[in-house]
């Protein structure tokens, strides 16, 4: 038996395979693998160690007559084709909860980077401007008081309001099930789409990027949002449509936005350099040593289990 991992990860996972007894291969480059790479390294090997750059559509899993098992290193699996996967009885594993705080983090560090301003003021000091305390230097608004906009309230969106509700935010949300314990822990009211668009003073994302989902926020709906809001995404880059969110940000109609995640990473939209009011990151939701030493833990016992045919800790499905 042996397994392929499509980029080195954290030697937690290793050390499974080792105690195991499972041979792997790790893709020796450090940058993403190519797709014809993978089919060709991949070949022969009865599991994957995938990231979510890594595009394993129809082709990919046809090519890997092998395959038992692909554990992606991430809790989003939208790079997967995940029913053509189950259709070949391949198992598709994430790797949810442990990168729940991690990623909330970074939705709060996002939020408070784009109220304060704190990038903008962080290089006005190294700029050497700063010549003394000043009644209305980079004033933005307070968190407290306002309304958070949660869409997705799973385990990331709850998790976030929870630690916004400590910031003595006001929580709404928008989400397909009703969530009984977030509205009853948040007091939180369930809204839909448009009027979370309407309520809310900052937006945060945290949904799976699904065929739904996909531009969820876009030019017909964008014009509800308050004058002003500020809008998170550490989910996935497609929800909004990015070309909007940018003509909004340039027009000052919103306020500031914090990304995390971008329409097709790892291309990134050079009018975003341009754009006022932005604050960006590398997706870098989970990247805790915490979060990234577990989820390589997760993904390699996952690989294990399956191979020893015993249930996966957490499949997709
Ligand atoms: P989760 O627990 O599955 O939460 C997703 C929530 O979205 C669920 O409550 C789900 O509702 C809801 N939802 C799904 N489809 C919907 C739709 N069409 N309309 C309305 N609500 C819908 O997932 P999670 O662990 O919080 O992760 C969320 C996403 O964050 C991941 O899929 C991933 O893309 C992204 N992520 C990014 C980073 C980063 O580095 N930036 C890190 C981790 C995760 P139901 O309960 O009704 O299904
Ligand atoms: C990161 O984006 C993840 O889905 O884990
Ligand atoms: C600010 O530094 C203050 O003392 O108000």
């Amino acid at each position: 038996m042996k397994v392929f991992f499509t980029r080195k990860i954290p030697v937690q996972a290793e050390k499974v395979f080792n105690e195991a007894g499972i041979e792997y291969e790790v893709f020796p480059e450090k940058r993403g693998i190519k797709r014809e790479e993978l089919i060709k390294m991949a070949s022969g090997c009865d599991g994957i160690i995938s990231l979510l750059s890594d595009k394993i559509d129809r082709e990919v899993i046809d090519s890997l007559p092998d395959l038992k098992v692909i554990a992606n290193y991430a809790v989003g699996f939208n790079n997967i084709d995940v029913k053509h996967a189950a259709s070949k009885n391949i198992i598709v594993t994430n790797t949810p909860d442990i990168l729940t705080r991690a990623t909330a983090e970074i939705a709060i560090s996002l939020m408070l980077a784009c109220s304060r301003h704190i990038v903008k003021a962080e290089k006005f000091m190294r700029d050497g401007k700063f010549s003394g305390w000043e009644p209305e230097l980079f004033t933005g608004p307070e968190l407290y008081g306002k309304t958070l906009g949660i869409a997705g309230a799973g385990r990331i969106g709850f998790e976030t309001a929870r630690m916004a509700k400590a910031f003595g935010m006001e929580i709404i949300y928008y989400n397909r099930s009703s969530k009984t314990d977030f509205e009853n822990e948040l007091k939180a009211e369930k809204v839909d789409f448009n009027e979370l668009l309407k309520k809310s003073d900052v937006v945060s994302f945290h949904l799976p990027l699904t065929p739904e989902t996909n531009l969820l926020l876009n030019r017909e709906n964008i014009h509800y949002l308050k004058k002003g809001a500020i809008i998170i995404n550490t989910a996935r880059g497609e929800i909004i449509d990015e070309e909007v969110l940018i003509e909004k940000l340039k027009s000052g109609e919103i306020y500031s936005a914090g990304l995390d995640v971008y329409t097709n990473e790892p291309a990134v939209n050079n009018e975003l350099f341009n754009t006022p009011n932005l604050v960006m990151l590398p997706h870098i939701g989970s990247a805790t040593t915490e979060a990234r030493n577990k989820m390589a833990w997760l993904c390699a016992t996952n690989v294990v289990k399956v191979l020893k045919k015993e249930p996966p800790l957490t499949p997709v499905i």
